[in-house]
């Protein structure tokens, strides 16, 4: 795992954007695995910018996200479509039959599930999964217990979740408890994942997730076994770590070959 702690999310959200933004201009014809929430919102207004510059061209970049609510028309402000297309889609040239995100109204859920798991296959596999963390170690939608080996299935939120994400329906009350999410496995199989947190309320879940034991209790800490795990946190996320210190050392040691 390579954790990169940086002053502050802008400064978080640019290194990730870059590094997004070198597979594409590297490969061209690549895949991304894309997240919802606040945390990766300045990763993509940072992608926008480079591409209303001239410096990114999506003509060729497919796209799967995590996860989606059961039950939520695409249409609904809260769905995951809505934001996907609102605060990034629909800001730059991607084809929207390269777009995938699960369908939350899909009739037959455990078909549709494997019919999203063969897309992914189809495209060529995942070059870089975006991945936020929720505050109960979740990856995705991958509720703590989830099997680490885990496909894209249905799943019922914990009440964590359901109080955190509240503030987008109106109250918790409002939140659907069902969703459709790629699995721990599915993620893991991903060339490279690049997790993001931000803010003192992800502190203790980032201590878990990169210096606590591998556990399904926290989702996030099978990234411990990925080949190419990059968490990229803000200081106040990185306040609970026990070895920053040492993180910040291999950061500002790196051969410039490995530079990003
Ligand atoms: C939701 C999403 C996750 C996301 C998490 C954290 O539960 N399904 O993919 O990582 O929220 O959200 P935020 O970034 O708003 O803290």
């Amino acid at each position: 795992m390579e954790v990169i702690i940086q002053p502050d999310k802008k400064a978080a959200s640019s290194l990730a954007a870059r590094i997004v933004a070198q597979l594409i201009q590297r490969k061209g014809e690549c895949v991304l695995g894309l997240a919802t929430g606040n945390t990766p919102l300045m990763l993509y207004k940072e992608l926008i910018r480079l591409h209303k510059q001239g410096e990114l061209d999506f003509e060729r970049v497919t796209t799967f996200n995590l996860d989606e609510y059961v039950g939520l028309s695409p249409s609904h402000p809260a769905s995951y479509t809505s934001y996907m297309w609102e605060n990034f889609f629909k800001h730059i040239n991607i084809p929207a039959h390269r777009v995938h995100i699960p369908d939350g109204l899909a009739p037959d859920i455990p078909a549709f599930c494997r019919q999203y798991e063969g897309a992914i296959k189809a495209a060529g596999g995942i070059d870089i999964q975006v991945l936020g963390i929720g505050t109960d170690g979740h990856i995705g939608f991958n509720e703590p217990s989830s099997s680490l080996a885990s496909r894209t299935r249905i799943k019922t939120l914990t009440k964590q979740t359901l109080e955190d994400n509240a503030r987008f329906f109106n109250g918790e009350e409002n939140v659907p408890h069902h969703v459709i999410t790629m699995g721990v496995g599915t993620i893991m199989e991903s060339r490279k994942c690049l997790l993001m947190a931000f803010g003192k309320k992800k502190a203790d879940v980032v201590a878990r997730m990169v210096e606590g034991p591998i556990t399904a209790m926290v989702p996030a800490s099978i990234l411990q076994m990925h080949p190419e795990a990059v968490v990229i946190i803000d200081e106040a996320a990185a306040s609970k770590l026990e070895r920053s210190d040492y993180y910040r050392w291999v950061y500002d040691n790196k051969p410039d070959w490995q530079k990003y």
